[in-house]
C-alpha cells in the first residue's frame, strides 16, 4: 500500500482535479487549506508537553500570548483558516454548541464544515495520538446568504469530502472525495512541511485480527457484544484468538483499523443507549472513508451514512471496519434482541 512516487498533496489534488471534470477547484483549495491548519496544529501538538513542562502559566505564555487549551487552539486555528476563502456558508464544532456563521464581511461559498478539531483531548497530556476529523457538504438551503441549521443537519452519504489528520509518530493526513476516487494518505515531512503521499487508494483487509472497544464498559454491553467478543476471545484464527488494541483516541484507532483490518466499537450500553461518539464530526467521516476502503460502518443494525441526523451534537454507537468483521458483530446483536 505505501507508495514510492513524489507526490505532493497539492499535486495529486490537483491531478484528481483533472480526473474529474466537474470538480470546481474549489475542493482542491479547501483541502489545501485544511492541510494549513493541520501543519499548524501539529506544530503546537508537538511542543505541547513542552508548554507543560516549562511550566509556562496556564494563562500566559512568555510572548504574553493566551496558552489556550489544545482543542480551543485548534478550534480556533481551524476557524481562522477555514473561514475566508469564499468556499463555505456555514460551519459546525465540536467546541461550539450552535452552528457558526462566517464573519459578515466574508464572501459566503456553497459547502459546509463540519469538524472535531481535537479528537481524543484525554490523551493529550500522556503524549499518545491525537487527531483532527472532518466533514465537508454542499448546502442544500436555497439561497446564497448565510448557511443555516438546515445545512449542517445531512446524512452522511450527502458528504462530498471526508478526512482527519493523526498526529502520532508522524502527522498523517487522510482523505476521500469518496464515489470510487479512494482513500489517500499523506505523510507530513518536517523537513520542509510538506505532506506526502505515502498511502495511495488504501484498501482495509476484509477480515482483520484485531478488535478495538473499551472494556472497561463490558458490565453494561447488551448480551449480543458479550458473546461476540467472547467469541473472539475463545476461538483461533491463524493460530491464535483476535487481540485487543485501545488507544482512546478515535483517529487513532480507526486509523489502525484502517490499515491493519479488524473492528472499531463503540457501542450503546446501558447507561448510554446512543453510545458516545458523535455522529456529525466523528462518526460520519469516518464511515464515509471506511466504506470507501471497501469496509462497513453502521449503528449495530443500520448504516452510520443514512442516519437521518436531527442534533449538530446526537450521538449513535458505531461498529467500523473490515466488512466481515462487522457483519459478523451485527449478527451476534441480532442474536441477542436487544437483551442487556
Ligand atoms: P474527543 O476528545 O473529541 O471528545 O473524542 C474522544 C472520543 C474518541 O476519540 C475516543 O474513541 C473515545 O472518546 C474514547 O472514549 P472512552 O474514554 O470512553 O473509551
Ligand atoms: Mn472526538
Ligand atoms: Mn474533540
Amino acid at each position: 500500500m505505501a507508495t514510492k512516487r513524489f507526490m505532493t498533496l497539492p499535486r495529486h489534488i490537483m491531478e484528481g482535479e483533472k480526473l474529474h471534470p466537474e470538480a470546481t477547484g474549489e475542493l482542491s483549495a479547501i483541502l489545501l487549506q485544511l492541510s494549513l491548519a493541520a501543519k499548524l496544529i501539529s506544530l503546537e501538538v508537538n511542543k505541547a508537553g513542552l508548554v507543560e513542562i516549562l511550566g509556562f502559566t496556564g494563562d500566559e505564555n512568555v510572548h504574553g500570548e493566551k496558552v489556550k487549551k489544545l482543542d480551543i487552539y485548534a478550534h480556533e486555528m481551524l476557524i481562522k483558516a477555514m473561514d475566508h476563502g469564499g468556499y463555505f456558508c456555514v460551519m459546525a464544532s465540536e467546541e461550539e454548541e450552535d452552528i457558526i456563521h462566517l464573519p459578515p464581511h466574508h464572501k459566503i461559498g456553497k459547502y459546509v464544515l463540519l469538524f472535531d478539531p481535537l479528537d481524543g483531548s484525554s490523551n493529550i497530556d500522556a503524549n499518545i495520538s491525537i487527531g483532527t476529523i472532518f466533514s465537508i457538504y454542499k448546502r442544500i438551503s436555497p439561497g446564497n446568504g448565510p448557511g443555516t441549521l438546515q445545512d449542517c443537519l445531512q446524512p452522511g452519504f450527502q458528504q462530498v469530502v471526508a478526512g482527519y489528520v493523526v498526529y502520532g509518530s508522524s502527522t498523517m493526513l487522510v482523505y476521500t472525495s469518496g464515489h470510487g476516487h479512494g482513500v489517500h494518505g499523506f505523510t507530513l515531512d518536517p523537513a520542509f512541511g510538506e505532506f506526502l503521499l505515502s498511502h495511495d487508494d488504501i484498501k482495509i483487509p476484509n477480515q482483520g485480527r484485531i478488535y478495538s472497544l473499551n472494556e472497561g464498559n463490558y458490565f453494561t454491553w447488551p448480551l449480543g457484544l458479550k458473546n461476540y467478543i467472547k467469541y473472539l476471545q475463545s476461538n483461533l484464527f491463524d493460530g491464535k484468538p483476535y487481540q485487543a488494541r485501545y488507544v482512546g483516541s478515535m483517529v487513532a484507532d480507526i486509523h489502525r483499523t484502517l490499515l491493519y483490518g479488524g473492528i472499531f466499537i463503540y457501542p450503546g450500553d446501558k447507561r448510554n443507549p446512543k453510545g458516545k461518539l458523535r455522529l456529525m464530526y466523528e462518526c460520519n467521516p469516518m464511515a464515509f472513508i471506511m466504506e470507501e476502503a471497501g469496509g462497513r460502518a453502521t449503528d449495530g443494525k443500520k448504516r452510520i451514512l443514512e442516519i437521518q441526523p436531527t442534533g449538530l451534537h446526537e450521538r449513535t454507537p458505531v461498529f467500523i471496519g473490515s466488512m466481515k468483521d462487522v457483519l459478523l458483530v451485527e449478527k451476534y446483536l441480532r442474536e441477542g434482541q436487544d437483551r442487556y
